[in-house]
């Protein structure tokens, strides 16, 4: 049957069935109605009959009653635009069956049965990217989180574990090499010019976790031996000819399995381990058991194609997807409400893994920038959910920076309250209890409680409640100590209107303004709605550095004297709360600004304490160009945003352009020189070398800001010169922003350049798409028409309308162009591709906080996508939500 053409589904509400358009609400499915199976899968065999347009699939299921299941007879099998061909129950053809709408439900008399059902698919009008689909002339497979019920009809869902064994059979030319989980147990040539493989997994998995592959592939091989002396085997396979940027994903692999092993004690546990990279691909990557599946985006690096940037984002993905092996495979999830369970830890563990493989605190502030920008606002917006959810209608819209980000915010808090060595108990003894079973939260919590020795019955509230907490700090003398009172509120959420005190972990110092030092870090819990925290040996009339290293994922108020900020952003010695000191002197006068309460002579005093921190930061000479980096940037507009109620989008981002040009022409020869510095510095992958490219971008913005000629002149100098991709992005995403001949000289350049690299060519759309330029609508119109657009490519689309939705000047233009742009692209995608199309919804979805005339029409645009009649679950329930 075709897969990509809808079969016709027996209506789910037959009171609306005859009610014309009127959308139907996706069912709601609770995190309370949780029930276990009835029906327990342990062993499945796979047989694959390949081909791009036909694939026949032959699934044989050994079932079994599960005794804690409800004992129904019937087994449903969940499916998803896909028919039975045949089913047969112990070998025979089988009449006790029929259809449930989507799902296959069987009559079966005993305990124990074999259910065999072959099914057909067209891989190639697969344009969803889930179930099997061919991308770039090869097959693969996506099926977290249901996308294994497009391939085959199954107990879709991670507590049904079952060993696998796929038989594939396929044309030799087309599919040379044929991947699946475990280890290759037998292979043969067929007829006809075709082979086949064996796979066999030993450890039982969830469906979800199954994973094909077969194409044209070749491999970059190495090995690796485990801390017990077992030899692993280690493909990095990719098409021919890019076989050459390959590399850096193989150490980063070998890296993170040797790293896993010394800061968490995990071993892997196979002969194999396979990483495909392809190039259609929803998210990131998949961490399906010996064969992740990848972006090419996080495999693909050489030093004239790839960002320092994109190396980083390779090595923690690659960290990420194979740290999945033990936090999320060999313990997996009861069911989906309980996702951050693997992927707030997983991200807390590739966190930990970047930050020892490069610089701790580069990486700590560029993860709270990451969460500040992604999650704070869907925190406070109409899809603000807890980072274990309690009712979704598509679990697909859950893989949000809530449920990954703040979940690894959250296990980070535990750690920092255990400290590193009691919190390691707690992760064996978690990993020891629930090895080859599916988890909850709530184990996890359990385990660190036990292991660790915390009690954490009130911090458990961090799993239920949305909401970034907001916690008001003062400092006062009274009998010359010094007391620290703290109030936290947590704002209300849809679903949730009264909400509990949280612990919240603050780590604390009080700095001496005569000797710039602190006599040691403490850390408070503030676990009441308000609380005071004496400290009787402080200096008199001290400095506060709160929350430190951004010990707790909460947004702290307290109006500060700019002398204060400029001395912590200069003293502090923990980088983090330096870093944050500058974002808040910032962030405090941008604020104001924009809130029309500064007059000039506050304004001009408010740039110059600006000024002077910026130049400090500009010209310290002991300071380490990789933080120096970090420390130039200014907050994002998404971020001011957040600190308002309601804001002006227009002003926010006049505002901060008028900083940025202000600290440029006022600090040109500083920043001059700096740029001369730093751009003599030779190519390396080092840190320094690292640092310099990053500052020489750095200083290129504010030039650019403060004199456009000189900015145009270096940056077309600093492209030309390029001798690597970061050095050139830059270049080019200053020259993008630019109105001059320079800008076309280098697109041009470019484009010709890296013809035929799709990743590249992405880097092209993206730069322009999320430039400054004021005519960037019109540019981001032209590219959607250009010949090297897809719609089918997400990495395509994405780079073209992810880039301008992100970017302010486009997408809220006062036209209300931009937003008409976003609502045309997910209503166009919708039909392809929904997961995607669905993850444009947000950005229409902030529309309550922004000013009352951009936000109706922002609002306009989601009615008109809610008019649709055929719109996805996906694109529905974030609509819905957002509008209602
Ligand atoms: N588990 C993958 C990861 O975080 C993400 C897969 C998400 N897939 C999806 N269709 N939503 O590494
Ligand atoms: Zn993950």
């Amino acid at each position: 049957m075709d897969i990509a053409s809808r079969p016709a589904e027996p209506e789910q509400n037959p009171q609306t069935a005859d009610a014309a358009p009127a959308p139907q609400a996706p069912p709601v499915i609770r995190r309370e109605d949780y029930l276990p199976p009835a029906w327990l899968v342990p062993e499945i065999a796979l047989d694959f009959d390949l081909g791009l347009d036909a694939t026949k699939v032959t699934s044989t299921l050994s079932v079994k009653r599960n005794p804690e299941g409800n004992g129904a007879a019937t087994l449903r099998l969940n499916g998803d635009q896909i028919s039975p061909v045949s089913v047969r129950v112990d070998g025979e053809a089988a009449s006790g069956w029929r259809m449930d709408g989507p799902d296959l439900l069987v009559e079966l008399s005993g305990d124990a049965h074999e259910v065999t059902i072959e099914t057909a698919l067209v891989p190639s009008g697969n344009s969803q990217l889930m179930g099997l689909y061919a991308s770039n002339g090869m097959l693969c497979t996506q099926c977290e989180a249901e996308g294994f019920r497009r391939i085959t009809f199954f107990p879709d869902r991670p507590d049904v574990l079952s060993t696998y064994s796929v038989r594939m059979s396929g044309d030799k030319a087309t599919f040379p090499i044929l991947l699946a989980n475990g280890n290759c147990t037998a292979e043969g040539e067929g007829e006809n010019g075709t082979h086949w493989a064996e796979w066999y997994d030993p450890w039982p998995k969830p469906s979800y976790l199954f994973a094909l592959v077969a194409g044209e592939l070749i491999a970059n091989h190495g090995t690796f031996t485990t801390k017990s002396g077992r030899t692993v085997d280690l493909n990095v396979w990719v098409r021919p000819g890019d076989e050459g940027r390959t590399q850096h994903a193989l150490d980063s692999l070998i890296a993170s399995m040797k790293w896993d092993e010394e800061t968490f004690g995990r071993e892997y546990d196979l002969d194999l381990f396979n990483i495909v990279a392809v190039s259609d691909f929803n998210m990131g990557a998949m961490e399906n058991k010996g064969l992740n599946v990848f972006n090419t985006r996080y495999v693909l690096a050489d030093p004239d194609t790839a960002t320092d940037a994109d190396y980083d984002a390779i090595e923690g993905v690659i960290g990420h997807e194979y740290f999945h092996n033990w936090s999320g495979n060999r313990v997996t999830c009861r069911d989906w409400f309980q996702l951050s369970l693997k992927e707030g830890f997983t991200v807390l563990r590739d966190q930990l893994f970047s930050a020892d493989m490069g610089s701790e605190p580069v990486k700590r502030i560029e993860d709270v920038r990451i969460l500040r920008i992604a999650q704070f606002p869907e925190d406070s917006g109409p899809l603000a959910h807890p980072i274990r959810p309690d009712s979704y209608q598509e679990i697909s819209n859950f893989y949000t920076a809530t449920v990954y980000n703040k979940g690894a915010e959250v296990i980070r808090m535990m750690r920092t309250m255990a400290g590193e060595e009691r919190f390691r108990k707690g992760t064996d003894l978690y990993f020891d209890r629930h090895d080859g079973t599916a988890a909850t939260c709530e184990d996890f919590v359990k385990a660190i409680e036990d292991g660790a020795g915390l009690d954490l019955a009130q911090f458990r509230l961090w799993y239920s409640q949305a909401g970034t907490p907001q916690v008001a700090a003062s400092l006062t003398q009274e009998d010359g100590k010094a007391v620290l009172t703290l109030h936290q509120t947590v704002p209300t959420t849809p679903g949730q209107p009264e909400k509990q005190a949280m612990p919240i972990p603050l780590r604390v110092a009080l700095f001496d303004r005569a000797t710039g030092t602190h006599s040691g870090e403490s850390l408070v819990v503030l676990d009441k709605a308000e609380d005071r925290f004496v400290f009787a040996d402080a200096p008199a009339d001290p400095v506060l550095s709160i929350n430190r290293s951004f010990s707790a994922p909460v947004a702290i108020e307290m109006a500060r004297p700019d002398a204060d900020l400029v001395f912590l952003a200069a003293r502090d010695d923990d980088p983090f709360a330096r870093y944050e000191a500058m974002q808040s002197l910032v962030v405090q006068h941008l604020v104001a600004a924009v809130g029309g309460g500064l007059d000039e002579g506050q304004r001009s005093a408010g740039r110059t304490a600006i000024g002077e921190a910026f130049r400090a930061i500009v010209t310290d000479a002991e300071l380490d160009d990789l933080m120096r980096g970090e420390l130039m940037l200014l907050p994002a507009e998404s971020y001011l945003a957040e600190q308002l109620l309601v804001s002006d989008p227009g002003a926010i981002h006049a505002e901060r352009e008028g900083l940025k040009a202000w600290l440029g022409a006022t600090l040109a020869d500083e920043l001059k020189a700096l740029h001369d510095r730093v751009s003599a510095v030779p190519y390396s992958r080092e840190a320094e070398a690292r640092g310099a490219r990053k500052v020489k971008t750095q200083a290129l913005v504010y030039i650019a800001a403060g004199d456009g000629a000189e900015g145009a002149s270096r940056g077309i100098a600093q492209y030309r010169a390029a001798s690597c991709m970061t050095d050139r992005q830059g270049a080019l995403m200053v020259l993008a922003s630019l109105d001059c001949p320079e800008r076309e000289e280098a697109l041009a350049d470019f484009l010709a350049r890296y013809e035929g690299n799709a990743l590249v060519i992405d880097k092209w759309f993206s730069l322009q798409a999320g430039s400054l330029h004021p005519r960037v609508l019109d540019h981001v119109r032209a590219l959607a028409k250009h010949p090297e657009f897809r719609m089918s490519n997400p990495n395509r689309v994405r780079s073209v309308f992810m880039a301008a939705a992100m970017n302010p000047v486009a997408f809220h233009d006062p036209s209300g162009e931009g937003y008409r742009m976003i609502g045309d692209i997910i209503r166009r995608l919708d039909p392809i591709n929904p997961q995607t199309a669905a993850r444009f919804v947000p950005s229409l979805g902030r529309w309550r906080r922004v000013e009352p005339a951009r936000a109706s029409l922002m609002r306009a645009e989601l009615e008109r996508i809610a008019q649709e009649s055929d719109l996805s679950r996906d694109v529905r329930e974030q609509v819905s939500k957002s509008l209602g």
